[in-house]
């Protein structure tokens, strides 16, 4: 296991936040898991398991340890009743599993093209995109228990998935270190359409097939969102909010042009309209702002620090619940700034 101490993150943040990190480790083999869950360190100071930094915003100065896993491989070890069960390496780059997969036939992961981030972090906070979410296609999790050192498989049942969560951002907070990811993969093309702006990019192509779905994707996502190698953001800032019947019926009397979509117990609201509509998409605070193509990215313009970012976020919050009555959170880990 590599260790450095005093490790600038700039290169490890999507947001681009110019943070140190008091110690990180990388984890490369199967034994660094172990060694690291087992480490006393983990038991006497904070860490934080670090995944693409595509999700995160950092204090300027990280008082603890940052696990980062770069394991790689992707290997297909099985089929199951028309599946290929596939396992990826924690570190592998998302974007690049979903391309190995549709290269080698393996579907259901077209959707999710172009998400940045790795693969251990998928299952932890199920990443989705056009009408999918990570845990249609999550077999089970591998991962070492913090403490112990004790390995175990979680299937996809008890990570309790639900919009942008699981039981790693929950009750399992800090408990386990994912080492790799278990997937159950179509051995059939079968297109998920069900997004609308997906499914009108795709109406003109004849022989739609994994590749080119892809492709509709990633440039949808192109259009709208940031490239984080040119501008610095955590992707969506926040997640869209879910109300109830009777409180969405009383804010579309008032807001008939309310953007949202009927979902179990309620509707969920475009995030980004309710910032639009309070005035912040585009706006400049500092050396932070909103992106100008989706109002729901926060974005560094050069030199933010978490706490540009956090009281930014802030703001947004307070406008959003005044004009709307309706509580924003955060999607992306804001790490608290422990250095006063
Ligand atoms: N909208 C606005 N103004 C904006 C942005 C959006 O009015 O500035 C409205 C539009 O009407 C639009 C609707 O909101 O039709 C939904 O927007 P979009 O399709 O861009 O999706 P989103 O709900 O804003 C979510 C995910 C994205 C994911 C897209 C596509 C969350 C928090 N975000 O965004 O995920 O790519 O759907 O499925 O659920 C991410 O998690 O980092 C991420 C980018």
């Amino acid at each position: 296991m590599k260790t450095f101490t005093d490790f600038p993150m700039k290169q490890y943040n999507t947001f681009g936040i110019d943070a140190i990190a008091e110690r990180l480790c990388m984890l490369e083999e199967r034994d660094d898991f172990r060694l690291a869950a087992l480490s006393e360190e983990l038991g006497n100071s904070p860490f934080f398991i670090l995944g693409g930094g595509s999700n995160v915003v950092f204090p300027e100065r990280y008082r603890g340890t940052v696990l980062h896993p770069v394991n790689k491989g992707i290997e297909l070890v099985g089929q199951r009743d028309g599946s290929y069960i596939v396992e990826a390496a924690a570190g592998e780059v998302w974007a690049d599993f979903v391309d190995h997969c549709i290269a080698h036939g393996w579907y259901g992961v077209e959707n999710l093209a172009g998400i940045p981030g790795c693969v251990g972090a998928a299952p932890v906070q199920n990443v989705g995109a056009y009408g999918m979410e990570a845990k249609d296609v999550i077999d089970a999790v591998h991962c070492f228990e913090i403490g112990t050192g004790n390995d175990c498989w979680i299937s996809n049942d008890d990570c309790r998935y639900a919009y942008r969560w699981s039981r790693f951002k929950g009750e399992w907070q800090g408990r386990y270190l994912i080492d790799r990811v278990r997937f159950c993969l179509n051995e059939v093309f079968a297109p998920d359409l069900s997004y609308k702006a997906l499914s009108s990019a795709v109406e003109g192509i004849r022989e739609l097939d994994a590749r080119r779905l892809a492709d509709a994707v990633v440039s949808i996502r192109d259009s709208k969102l940031p490239n984080p190698k040119e501008i610095g953001s955590a992707g969506s800032f926040f997640k869209n909010p879910v109300v109830g019947g009777d409180k969405f019926q009383r804010l579309k009397e008032r807001h008939p042009e309310m953007v949202a979509y009927p979902v179990e117990g309620g509707y969920k609201l475009a995030a980004g309209w309710l910032i639009e509509q309070s005035g912040w998409k585009g706006r400049t605070i500092g050396r932070v702002g909103v992106y100008e193509k989706q109002a729901l990215v926060l974005v560094n313009r050069g030199g933010a620090t978490g706490r540009d970012v956090k009281s930014l976020a802030e703001m947004i919050i307070n406008d959003v619940e005044q004009r709307f009555g309706v509580h924003l959170e955060p999607e992306a880990i804001i790490i608290e700034c422990l250095n006063a």
